[in-house]
C-alpha cells in the first residue's frame, strides 16, 4: 500500500493483515538512518490523529494458489510481508514452515505470536556469514515440489538467488525487493506504445522509460516508486514483447499475467499495446 508523506514523498509498506481490520491497517516501519527519509519521518515526526492518504491495497508477492509444501523465508524487517502469507497459507491448511532470520530477540517481530508453533523455525544471527551458514543448509534440504518465497536483505536474496542457480530450482523461488535492481531503466533501442483504449500511439525513444514517454503525451497512469519494485504502474499489455527488468516480479510471472512495470521495462519488439 502506498502512503503519502509529507513533502510528496511516497512510500510503501506491507499490510500485516492478520492484525488488520476492517476498521484498521497495520504497518511495521524499521527506521532506516541511511533510507530515503520516509521511515526516518514517520519514526521522528509522525504524530497520533495526523491524516495520511493511503492507495488501494494491491499484491504482487503473494503464495500461488496449489497444494505444494511452502517455505516462507525471511530476514530482518522482511518478515512484514512474510508474516501475513505464513497466517493465510497455515489457514488455508497446506504445508509451509516459516524461517526468520534476526539479529537478537531484541531486533525480532511477531516474536510472541510465532512462539511454539511447530512450523516455525526464529534463527538468531550476530554477522551475515553466521545467517548465510544457516540459510544454505535450509534452502539445501528441500523437497523438490516446494515453492520458496523470500523477504529480506539484498545479501539475503543475491545469495538465495545463488543458491537457487546452483540447485537448479529459480522457476520455484520468489523474491520480494526493497531495493531497484541495478539494471537501467532507459531503453535501449526506440520503439512505439499503442494506448489501446484511446487508439493513441507514443515514441519511446531511445533513453527514456514507457512511463516518461507516457506522461510527456499526457496520458494518465498510475505510478509510485519510479523503480521497479512497488507495483503500481503494471499494466496488461495486449501486444509485443516486453523487455521485463522490475523486482516485482520474474518476467515469467509477468508472462503468466499478462503484464509489465512500465516505469523502467522496455520493449523487445518494435511495438507494444498495452491496455491503457
Ligand atoms: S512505479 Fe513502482 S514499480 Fe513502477
Amino acid at each position: 500500500m502506498d502512503i503519502g508523506l509529507p513533502g510528496g514523498l511516497l512510500r510503501q509498506y506491507s499490510l500485516i493483515t492478520p492484525l488488520c481490520s476492517r476498521r484498521r491497517y497495520v504497518i511495521a516501519v524499521k527506521r532506516e538512518e541511511h533510507g530515503r527519509g520516509g521511515s526516518r519521518w514517520l519514526h521522528d515526526s509522525a504524530r497520533v490523529g495526523q491524516l495520511f492518504e493511503l492507495s488501494s491495497p494491491r499484491n504482487h508477492f503473494e503464495v500461488a494458489p496449489g497444494d505444494s509444501p511452502v517455505l516462507l523465508l525471511a530476514g530482518g524487517i522482511g518478515i512484514t510481508p512474510i508474516y501475513s502469507m505464513y497466517e493465510q497459507t497455515r489457514a488455508c491448511g497446506r504445508p509451509v514452515h516459516l524461517h526468520y532470520w534476526c539479529r537478537s530477540q531484541k531486533h525480532g517481530l511477531f516474536l510472541e505470536a510465532l512462539a511454539d508453533r511447530g512450523d516455525v523455525t526464529v534463527h538468531y544471527a550476530a554477522s551475515a556469514e553466521e545467517s548465510a551458514g544457516q540459510f544454505a543448509t535450509v534452502v539445501q534440504g528441500l523437497s523438490k515440489q516446494t515453492e520458496i518465497y523470500c523477504c529480506g536483505p539484498q545479501g539475503m536474496l543475491d545469495h538465495l538467488e545463488q543458491l537457487g542457480e546452483d540447485l537448479n530450482v529459480m522457476p520455484r523461488i520468489h523474491l520480494e525487493r526493497f531495493q531497484a535492481a541495478p539494471a537501467s531503466a532507459a531503453s535501449n533501442n526506440a520503439f512505439e506504445v499503442t494506448l489501446a483504449r484511446s487508439g493513441t500511439q507514443v515514441r519511446v525513444a531511445s533513453g527514456q522509460t514507457i512511463l516518461d514517454a507516457l506522461r510527456d503525451a499526457g496520458a494518465d497512469v498510475m505510478y509510485s516508486c519510479e523503480q521497479g519494485l512497488c507495483g503500481a504502474c503494471e499494466v496488461r499489455v495486449l501486444e509485443g514483447c516486453p523487455d521485463h527488468r522490475d523486482t516485482v516480479c520474474s518476467a515469467e510471472e509477468h508472462d503468466r499475467r499478462g503484464t509489465m512495470i512500465i516505469c523502467c521495462s522496455s520493449s523487445q519488439s518494435a511495438r507494444l499495446v498495452l491496455d491503457i
